[in-house]
Protein backbone atom coordinates (compact mmCIF):
# COMPACT_ATOMS: atom_id res chain seq x y z
CA UNK A 1 0.00 0.00 0.00
CA UNK A 2 2.98 2.29 -0.46
CA UNK A 3 1.45 2.82 -3.47
CA UNK A 4 -0.61 6.39 -2.97
CA UNK A 5 -2.53 5.87 -6.48
CA UNK A 6 -3.25 2.83 -5.50
CA UNK A 7 -3.90 2.93 -2.07
CA UNK A 8 -6.65 5.72 -2.78
CA UNK A 9 -8.37 4.22 -5.02
CA UNK A 10 -8.64 1.14 -2.78
CA UNK A 11 -10.31 3.00 -0.09
CA UNK A 12 -12.35 4.17 -2.93
CA UNK A 13 -13.11 1.24 -4.37
CA UNK A 14 -14.88 0.02 -1.21
CA UNK A 15 -16.99 3.22 -0.65
CA UNK A 16 -17.99 4.11 -3.91
CA UNK A 17 -17.32 1.26 -6.50
CA UNK A 18 -21.12 0.93 -7.46
CA UNK A 19 -21.77 0.40 -11.41
CA UNK A 20 -18.32 1.81 -12.38
CA UNK A 21 -16.16 -0.37 -14.17
CA UNK A 22 -12.42 -0.20 -12.89
CA UNK A 23 -9.99 -0.57 -14.85
CA UNK A 24 -7.26 1.63 -13.08
CA UNK A 25 -6.99 -1.27 -10.43
CA UNK A 26 -5.74 -3.59 -13.12
CA UNK A 27 -2.72 -1.07 -13.41
CA UNK A 28 0.24 -1.91 -10.51
CA UNK A 29 2.68 0.37 -11.12
CA UNK A 30 1.07 3.33 -11.78
CA UNK A 31 2.15 6.49 -9.31
CA UNK A 32 1.35 9.68 -9.72
CA UNK A 33 4.43 10.94 -10.51
CA UNK A 34 4.53 8.98 -13.73
CA UNK A 35 4.77 11.13 -16.15
CA UNK A 36 3.46 9.46 -19.18
CA UNK A 37 0.30 8.61 -18.09
CA UNK A 38 -3.51 10.20 -18.33
CA UNK A 39 -6.20 9.16 -15.92
CA UNK A 40 -9.16 10.10 -18.12
CA UNK A 41 -12.33 9.53 -16.18
CA UNK A 42 -14.99 8.64 -19.00
CA UNK A 43 -19.22 8.80 -19.15
CA UNK A 44 -19.03 8.77 -22.74
CA UNK A 45 -20.99 5.43 -24.11
CA UNK A 46 -19.49 4.59 -26.87
CA UNK A 47 -17.38 1.42 -27.81
CA UNK A 48 -16.00 3.12 -30.84
CA UNK A 49 -13.79 5.62 -28.60
CA UNK A 50 -11.15 2.67 -28.05
CA UNK A 51 -9.34 3.81 -31.37
CA UNK A 52 -9.85 7.00 -30.45
CA UNK A 53 -7.79 6.38 -27.14
CA UNK A 54 -5.56 4.11 -28.79
CA UNK A 55 -4.30 5.81 -31.21
CA UNK A 56 -3.67 9.16 -28.77
CA UNK A 57 -0.93 6.52 -26.63
CA UNK A 58 0.27 5.52 -30.07
CA UNK A 59 0.79 8.95 -30.95
CA UNK A 60 1.95 10.46 -27.79
CA UNK A 61 3.47 7.51 -26.09
CA UNK A 62 0.83 8.20 -23.32
CA UNK A 63 -0.71 5.37 -21.12
CA UNK A 64 -4.94 5.78 -21.21
CA UNK A 65 -6.09 4.78 -17.60
CA UNK A 66 -9.56 4.78 -18.17
CA UNK A 67 -12.25 4.36 -15.56
CA UNK A 68 -15.88 4.30 -17.25
CA UNK A 69 -18.51 5.13 -15.49
CA UNK A 70 -22.03 7.11 -14.96
CA UNK A 71 -21.84 10.87 -15.02
CA UNK A 72 -23.03 11.21 -11.72
CA UNK A 73 -21.06 8.17 -10.38
CA UNK A 74 -17.59 9.85 -11.50
CA UNK A 75 -18.46 13.43 -10.39
CA UNK A 76 -19.88 12.20 -7.05
CA UNK A 77 -16.13 10.07 -7.09
CA UNK A 78 -14.19 13.37 -8.08
CA UNK A 79 -16.10 15.26 -5.53
CA UNK A 80 -15.38 12.33 -2.85
CA UNK A 81 -11.84 12.13 -3.80
CA UNK A 82 -11.07 15.85 -3.36
CA UNK A 83 -7.22 17.11 -3.75
CA UNK A 84 -6.13 13.64 -3.57
CA UNK A 85 -7.87 12.95 -7.25
CA UNK A 86 -6.29 10.57 -9.79
CA UNK A 87 -8.39 11.91 -12.17
CA UNK A 88 -6.49 14.58 -14.72
CA UNK A 89 -10.26 14.56 -17.34
CA UNK A 90 -13.53 14.25 -17.28
CA UNK A 91 -15.30 13.47 -20.34
CA UNK A 92 -18.75 13.17 -21.18
CA UNK A 93 -22.06 14.19 -23.65
CA UNK A 94 -23.85 16.63 -23.16
CA UNK A 95 -23.44 20.72 -22.33
CA UNK A 96 -26.27 19.86 -19.54
CA UNK A 97 -23.64 17.32 -17.91
CA UNK A 98 -20.50 19.68 -18.14
CA UNK A 99 -22.19 22.43 -16.45
CA UNK A 100 -23.17 20.07 -13.84
CA UNK A 101 -19.47 19.15 -13.12
CA UNK A 102 -18.41 23.10 -13.56
CA UNK A 103 -20.99 24.61 -11.44
CA UNK A 104 -19.22 21.98 -8.26
CA UNK A 105 -15.50 23.83 -9.30
CA UNK A 106 -14.38 20.32 -10.85
CA UNK A 107 -12.35 21.81 -13.38
CA UNK A 108 -9.15 23.89 -14.12
CA UNK A 109 -9.04 26.60 -16.82
CA UNK A 110 -7.30 25.51 -20.14
CA UNK A 111 -5.49 28.25 -22.16
CA UNK A 112 -4.35 26.86 -25.11
CA UNK A 113 -3.80 28.50 -28.49
CA UNK A 114 -4.26 25.67 -30.48
CA UNK A 115 -8.19 24.75 -29.07
CA UNK A 116 -8.72 28.57 -29.44
CA UNK A 117 -7.22 28.18 -33.25
CA UNK A 118 -9.42 24.82 -34.06
CA UNK A 119 -12.45 25.51 -31.84
CA UNK A 120 -15.02 27.56 -33.09
CA UNK A 121 -15.46 30.18 -29.49
CA UNK A 122 -19.54 29.11 -29.42
CA UNK A 123 -18.17 25.67 -28.50
CA UNK A 124 -15.73 26.44 -25.61
CA UNK A 125 -16.08 27.60 -22.33
CA UNK A 126 -13.02 28.73 -20.01
CA UNK A 127 -13.30 24.89 -18.28
CA UNK A 128 -14.52 22.89 -20.34
CA UNK A 129 -14.52 22.32 -24.34
CA UNK A 130 -16.91 20.73 -27.22
CA UNK A 131 -15.19 18.07 -29.81
CA UNK A 132 -18.08 16.83 -31.47
CA UNK A 133 -21.70 18.41 -32.27
CA UNK A 134 -25.16 16.32 -32.64
CA UNK A 135 -28.20 17.78 -33.60
CA UNK A 136 -31.70 16.78 -31.57
CA UNK A 137 -34.00 16.76 -34.34
CA UNK A 138 -37.32 15.60 -35.17
CA UNK A 139 -38.54 12.16 -36.11
CA UNK A 140 -42.01 11.16 -37.27
CA UNK A 141 -43.96 8.56 -38.99
CA UNK A 142 -44.63 8.63 -42.46
CA UNK A 143 -47.96 6.83 -42.59
CA UNK A 144 -49.36 8.75 -39.55
CA UNK A 145 -47.75 12.55 -40.06
CA UNK A 146 -47.12 15.24 -42.61
CA UNK A 147 -43.48 16.45 -43.07
CA UNK A 148 -45.22 19.51 -42.80
CA UNK A 149 -46.79 19.35 -39.63
CA UNK A 150 -43.78 19.09 -37.53
CA UNK A 151 -41.20 21.87 -39.24
CA UNK A 152 -40.47 23.24 -35.20
CA UNK A 153 -40.15 22.24 -32.06
CA UNK A 154 -42.96 24.22 -31.50
CA UNK A 155 -45.07 21.88 -33.49
CA UNK A 156 -44.80 19.20 -31.12
CA UNK A 157 -46.68 21.08 -28.67
CA UNK A 158 -49.95 22.03 -30.97
CA UNK A 159 -53.10 20.88 -30.25
CA UNK A 160 -53.08 19.02 -33.87
CA UNK A 161 -50.70 16.50 -32.44
CA UNK A 162 -52.96 15.19 -29.37
CA UNK A 163 -52.06 11.66 -28.17
CA UNK A 164 -48.80 11.98 -31.40
CA UNK A 165 -45.85 12.43 -28.91
CA UNK A 166 -43.10 9.94 -27.46
CA UNK A 167 -40.44 11.08 -26.16
CA UNK A 168 -38.11 10.26 -23.08
CA UNK A 169 -37.56 12.07 -19.83
CA UNK A 170 -38.02 15.66 -19.10
CA UNK A 171 -35.00 15.21 -16.80
CA UNK A 172 -32.47 13.63 -19.00
CA UNK A 173 -29.96 16.20 -20.03
CA UNK A 174 -30.49 15.95 -23.46
CA UNK A 175 -33.99 17.31 -23.05
CA UNK A 176 -32.57 19.70 -20.43
CA UNK A 177 -30.42 21.10 -23.22
CA UNK A 178 -33.21 21.37 -25.46
CA UNK A 179 -34.88 23.35 -22.94
CA UNK A 180 -32.31 25.51 -22.33
CA UNK A 181 -32.02 26.42 -25.68
CA UNK A 182 -36.12 27.14 -25.78
CA UNK A 183 -35.75 29.08 -22.48
CA UNK A 184 -32.51 31.21 -23.96
CA UNK A 185 -34.38 31.84 -27.23
CA UNK A 186 -38.01 32.71 -25.99
CA UNK A 187 -38.01 32.95 -22.54
CA UNK A 188 -39.00 30.76 -19.71
CA UNK A 189 -42.87 31.50 -19.62
CA UNK A 190 -42.93 30.60 -23.07
CA UNK A 191 -41.17 27.80 -22.46
CA UNK A 192 -43.46 26.36 -19.88
CA UNK A 193 -46.25 26.82 -22.02
CA UNK A 194 -43.95 24.50 -24.74
CA UNK A 195 -43.57 22.16 -22.71
CA UNK A 196 -46.86 22.09 -20.99
CA UNK A 197 -48.32 21.38 -24.78
CA UNK A 198 -45.55 18.87 -25.28
CA UNK A 199 -46.89 16.93 -22.03
CA UNK A 200 -50.50 17.62 -23.17
CA UNK A 201 -49.55 15.41 -26.68
CA UNK A 202 -48.43 12.69 -24.90
CA UNK A 203 -49.36 9.40 -26.71
CA UNK A 204 -47.68 7.57 -23.59
CA UNK A 205 -45.50 8.52 -20.11
CA UNK A 206 -42.03 9.09 -20.93
CA UNK A 207 -40.18 5.71 -20.45
CA UNK A 208 -36.70 4.63 -22.68
CA UNK A 209 -34.23 6.37 -24.62
CA UNK A 210 -34.15 8.23 -27.67
CA UNK A 211 -33.66 4.83 -29.73
CA UNK A 212 -37.17 3.20 -28.12
CA UNK A 213 -38.93 6.52 -28.94
CA UNK A 214 -37.27 5.85 -32.87
CA UNK A 215 -38.84 2.08 -32.77
CA UNK A 216 -42.11 3.43 -30.92
CA UNK A 217 -42.95 5.58 -34.16
CA UNK A 218 -41.36 3.71 -36.52
CA UNK A 219 -43.73 0.86 -35.34
CA UNK A 220 -47.05 3.28 -35.23
CA UNK A 221 -47.30 3.28 -30.94
CA UNK A 222 -47.46 7.20 -31.96
CA UNK A 223 -46.83 9.57 -34.42
CA UNK A 224 -43.49 11.52 -33.81
CA UNK A 225 -40.78 11.89 -31.29
CA UNK A 226 -37.29 14.01 -30.79
CA UNK A 227 -33.97 12.13 -31.04
CA UNK A 228 -30.51 12.63 -30.98
CA UNK A 229 -29.14 12.68 -34.61
CA UNK A 230 -26.54 9.70 -33.94
CA UNK A 231 -29.20 7.40 -32.75
CA UNK A 232 -30.69 7.69 -36.17
CA UNK A 233 -27.62 7.38 -37.80
CA UNK A 234 -26.39 4.14 -36.11
CA UNK A 235 -30.13 2.82 -36.99
CA UNK A 236 -29.58 4.10 -40.95
CA UNK A 237 -26.10 2.07 -41.11
CA UNK A 238 -28.03 -1.08 -38.92
CA UNK A 239 -27.58 -4.15 -41.23
CA UNK A 240 -30.54 -5.36 -38.61
CA UNK A 241 -33.72 -6.04 -41.34
CA UNK A 242 -36.04 -4.43 -38.06
CA UNK A 243 -33.76 -1.50 -38.08
CA UNK A 244 -33.87 -1.21 -41.59
CA UNK A 245 -37.39 -1.72 -41.77
CA UNK A 246 -38.06 1.27 -39.27
CA UNK A 247 -35.26 3.56 -41.37
CA UNK A 248 -38.01 3.11 -44.10
CA UNK A 249 -41.05 4.32 -41.85
CA UNK A 250 -39.70 7.35 -40.50
CA UNK A 251 -38.99 11.17 -41.79
CA UNK A 252 -36.36 13.77 -40.02
CA UNK A 253 -36.54 16.96 -39.93
CA UNK A 254 -33.64 19.49 -38.59
CA UNK A 255 -36.65 21.75 -36.77
CA UNK A 256 -36.26 25.75 -36.73
CA UNK A 257 -34.87 26.32 -40.23
CA UNK A 258 -37.14 29.39 -40.25
CA UNK A 259 -35.94 30.89 -36.51
CA UNK A 260 -32.83 29.90 -34.48
CA UNK A 261 -32.12 26.99 -36.02
CA UNK A 262 -32.21 23.34 -34.77
CA UNK A 263 -30.43 22.58 -31.22
CA UNK A 264 -27.29 21.04 -31.00
CA UNK A 265 -25.66 19.71 -27.95
CA UNK A 266 -22.03 17.87 -28.10
CA UNK A 267 -19.60 15.76 -26.23
CA UNK A 268 -16.71 17.63 -24.44
CA UNK A 269 -14.21 16.91 -21.72
CA UNK A 270 -12.76 19.44 -19.15
CA UNK A 271 -9.24 19.33 -17.30
CA UNK A 272 -9.60 18.46 -13.46
CA UNK A 273 -8.69 20.80 -10.84
CA UNK A 274 -6.40 18.42 -9.95
CA UNK A 275 -5.32 16.89 -12.25
CA UNK A 276 -2.14 15.20 -11.49
CA UNK A 277 -0.81 15.12 -15.57
CA UNK A 278 -1.64 18.66 -16.10
CA UNK A 279 0.50 18.78 -18.95
CA UNK A 280 -0.46 15.18 -20.59
CA UNK A 281 -4.47 16.21 -19.89
CA UNK A 282 -3.93 19.56 -22.11
CA UNK A 283 -2.28 17.39 -25.13
CA UNK A 284 -5.26 14.71 -24.93
CA UNK A 285 -7.08 17.83 -24.56
CA UNK A 286 -5.59 19.13 -27.87
CA UNK A 287 -5.46 15.35 -29.31
CA UNK A 288 -9.44 15.49 -29.25
CA UNK A 289 -9.03 18.77 -31.56
CA UNK A 290 -6.92 16.60 -34.35
CA UNK A 291 -7.90 16.06 -37.47
CA UNK A 292 -7.17 12.50 -36.57
CA UNK A 293 -9.36 12.39 -33.56
CA UNK A 294 -11.88 14.38 -35.11
CA UNK A 295 -12.51 12.07 -37.80
CA UNK A 296 -12.71 9.00 -35.11
CA UNK A 297 -16.03 11.32 -33.63
CA UNK A 298 -17.55 11.18 -37.33
CA UNK A 299 -16.62 7.91 -38.32
CA UNK A 300 -17.24 5.94 -34.62
CA UNK A 301 -20.32 7.72 -33.30
CA UNK A 302 -21.78 9.38 -36.16
CA UNK A 303 -21.34 13.01 -34.78
CA UNK A 304 -20.03 15.77 -36.59
CA UNK A 305 -16.66 17.35 -35.95
CA UNK A 306 -16.39 20.99 -34.49
CA UNK A 307 -13.31 22.07 -36.19
CA UNK A 308 -13.58 24.14 -38.68
CA UNK A 309 -12.71 22.64 -42.34
CA UNK A 310 -12.78 18.99 -40.72
CA UNK A 311 -14.98 16.95 -43.12
CA UNK A 312 -16.78 14.11 -41.66
CA UNK A 313 -16.01 11.43 -44.05
CA UNK A 314 -19.33 9.78 -42.89
CA UNK A 315 -21.88 8.96 -46.02
CA UNK A 316 -24.41 8.62 -42.92
CA UNK A 317 -23.85 11.91 -41.83
CA UNK A 318 -23.37 13.29 -45.15
CA UNK A 319 -26.73 11.71 -46.42
CA UNK A 320 -28.55 13.87 -43.71
CA UNK A 321 -27.31 16.85 -45.28
CA UNK A 322 -26.49 20.15 -43.88
CA UNK A 323 -28.67 22.65 -41.80
CA UNK A 324 -28.98 25.54 -39.93
CA UNK A 325 -28.05 24.89 -36.55
CA UNK A 326 -28.41 27.03 -33.22
CA UNK A 327 -25.35 29.46 -32.61
CA UNK A 328 -26.01 30.10 -28.75
CA UNK A 329 -22.68 29.59 -27.20
CA UNK A 330 -22.74 26.09 -25.86
CA UNK A 331 -21.53 27.57 -22.26
CA UNK A 332 -24.72 30.25 -22.19
CA UNK A 333 -27.09 27.02 -22.95
CA UNK A 334 -25.78 25.17 -20.31
CA UNK A 335 -26.63 28.12 -18.02
CA UNK A 336 -30.05 27.34 -18.51
CA UNK A 337 -30.37 23.55 -17.75
CA UNK A 338 -31.27 24.71 -14.01
CA UNK A 339 -34.29 26.59 -15.50
CA UNK A 340 -35.29 24.19 -17.50
CA UNK A 341 -35.59 20.92 -14.77
CA UNK A 342 -37.47 23.85 -13.07
CA UNK A 343 -39.83 24.51 -15.75
CA UNK A 344 -40.46 20.95 -16.79
CA UNK A 345 -41.04 19.78 -13.02
CA UNK A 346 -44.08 22.68 -13.43
CA UNK A 347 -45.01 21.43 -16.48
CA UNK A 348 -45.46 18.03 -15.60
CA UNK A 349 -42.91 16.52 -17.79
CA UNK A 350 -41.47 14.13 -15.48
FE1 LIG B 1 -26.59 9.29 -26.05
Amino acid sequence: MSNPFLAQHRRLALTTLAGLLVSLAALPGTTLAQANVLNLYSARHYQTDEALYANFTKITGIKINRLDGKEDELVERIRNEGTASPADILITVDAARLEVADSLGLFQPVKSKLLEERIPAALRTPNWVAFSTRARVIVYNKAAIKREQVQNYADLAGPALKGQVCVRSGSHPYNLSLGAAVIAHEGEAKAEAWARGLVANFARAPKGGDTDQIKSVAAGECGVTISNTYYLARMMRSTKADDQQAMTAVGMVFPNQASWGTHINISGAGVLKYAPHREAAVKFMEYLASDEAQAYFADGNNEWPVVRGSVAANATLLSMGSFKSDTLPIGELAKNTVAAQKVFDRAGWK
